[in-house]
């Protein structure tokens, strides 16, 4: 039997895309390798958000290299986001390549391999959903739900839009169902995926759907006690889907609401289409339907032309907010991108270090003050299996996307209580609730 082995690099997009391609793969009758060194067919899925991506990338790449070299028949395939915005010129680079495949092309890995002779070949043309592909997924009682793909959005940094494509939803029905079939089959938390997941249903035809409504349909299913979703964009976090938050029992109390930066002026730089103001508005209206709902977000510093008066705004924002996390990036220019045009005001790294030092202290103390607002509350705990750190503790996470590490007896994929007794800014830590019981639990 045939063995393959995916490494994953990026976002939750690329882990469902390489779900996908396993459940493909499987489907052809190869079997999962547990090292690469094992397998006849390596792959990788691959990501070039920022420069750090592509580098860890071609470090494994190299590797792979190697593997090839003591055994001529490997097969190296390289899928993904780099694949996509280098296109062709990855075999000219790197000619030990067998395969490259773009996001939207996942299906014709399957169609390569079964051809005979496998010449080099690139599949770059946007073809549509990863979504009807067997999935082989990496969790029992988590799942990815891919609800749309592409990003129709100019973000002046952003390699994406390149690489994904033009917008496109999936259908409603075909969601509605999928979301049946995974609840059935014992998954009790999906997690909507899109680059623009609230931009959902615009495009679809003969008749749009929007994604509030979307979040209605799937809070109907049985079995599904808890919906997430990522990344949502600032300008289309409209008041009805802020109060499905409120309304519905199975949609989290967490929004991920990805700010950039605190500046208008960088904002506008950054065509982001809201401003400082916009984004508080936002978050405002949240806060007044949402009380407790947690709020987590991306920063990226040392933007070009961004002065430490623009910087001042960001640490500002993060102060008011009071971020329960953040992901914070340090800008890399990306090729093909507007930004990465720019002569004029870069930032010298030693300024964007040492602001993304000052940033992280904020965020860090932030998120911190917020997660002492659970301490001593019960907090309902989905469990996914052992903690980390301690094996005789159990890990699972709180509706508010918050890692929970604390003692009980419950198993995986179980709904419990648990009665938090310390938080620091990443996880809260407790014991199972003697007497409180989980809804679905
Ligand atoms: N579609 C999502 C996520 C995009 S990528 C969204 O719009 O929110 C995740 C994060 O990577 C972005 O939110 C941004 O903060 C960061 N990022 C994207 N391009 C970048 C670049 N060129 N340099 C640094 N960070 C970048
Ligand atoms: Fe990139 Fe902006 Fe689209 Fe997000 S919204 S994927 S940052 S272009
Ligand atoms: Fe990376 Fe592509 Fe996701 S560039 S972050 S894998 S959409």
């Amino acid at each position: 039997m045939k063995r393959y082995h995916v490494t994953t690099f990026g976002c939750q997009m690329n882990e469902h895309d390489s779900e996908r391609m396993k459940g493909m793969l499987e489907g052809l009758g190869y079997a999962e390798a547990p090292e690469q060194r094992d397998a006849d067919l390596i792959l990788f899925n691959t990501c070039s958000i920022r420069e750090s991506a592509d580098s860890r990338f071609l470090a494994h790449l190299g590797s792979a290299k190697k593997v090839k070299s003591q055994r001529p028949d490997v097969v190296i395939g390289v899928g993904g986001c780099w694949a996509q915005s280098l296109k062709e010129e990855v075999f000219a680079r790197f000619p030990f390549v067998d395969v490259a495949f773009g996001p939207g092309q996942i299906h014709r890995l399957a169609e390569f391999l079964s051809s005979d002779s496998l010449t080099a070949q690139g599949y770059f043309e946007f073809e549509g959903f990863a979504g009807h592909l067997p999935m082989k997924r990496s969790r029992e009682h988590q799942a990815w739900l891919q609800i749309s793909v592409g990003c129709n959005c100019n973000c002046s940094y952003c390699i994406v839009p390149s690489t994904r494509g033009r917008e496109a939803s999936r259908a409603f029905e075909e969601l509605v169902a999928e979301a049946g079939r995974l609840a059935a089959a014992g998954v009790r938390e999906v997690t909507l995926l899109g680059q623009n997941v609230n931009a959902y249903g615009r495009d679809l035809r003969p008749r749009s759907s929007s994604f509030a409504e979307l979040l209605h349909a799937l809070d109907a299913v049985d079995g599904l006690e808890r919906i997430r979703y990522t990344s949502p964009h600032p300008k289309d976090m409209r008041e009805d889907v802020i109060r499905a938050h409120a309304e519905l029992p199975s949609v989290c109390e967490h929004i991920h609401l990805p700010l950039q930066s605190g500046s208008s002026a960088i904002l506008k730089a950054m065509r982001r289409t809201y401003d400082r103001s916009r984004y508080l508005d936002r978050v405002a209206l949240i806060r007044e339907h949402v009380p407790d709902c947690a709020l987590t977000t991306d920063i990226i510093v040392g933007f070009p032309g961004e002065t430490e008066a623009d910087f001042a705004q960001t640490l500002e924002v993060c102060e008011e907010v009071g971020y329960d996390g953040a992901f914070t990036f340090v800008f890399s220019p990306r090729r093909g991108t507007a930004a990465a045009e720019l002569t004029e005001g870069l930032v010298p790294h030693e300024v964007k270090v040492e602001r993304m030092q000052r940033l992280v202290e904020v965020v860090q103390r932030r998120a911190h003050e917020r997660a002492q607002r659970f301490v001593g509350r019960t907090l309902e705990v989905l469990v996914e299996g052992p903690s980390r750190t301690d094996p005789t503790r159990l890990r699972g996470r709180s509706r508010h996307g918050k890692a929970v590490n604390f003692a009980g007896l419950a198993e995986p994929g179980e709904l419990v209580m648990v009665d938090i007794r310390a938080a620091t800014s990443q996880t809260l830590s407790g014991e199972e609730s003697l007497v409180a019981r989980a809804v679905g639990g």
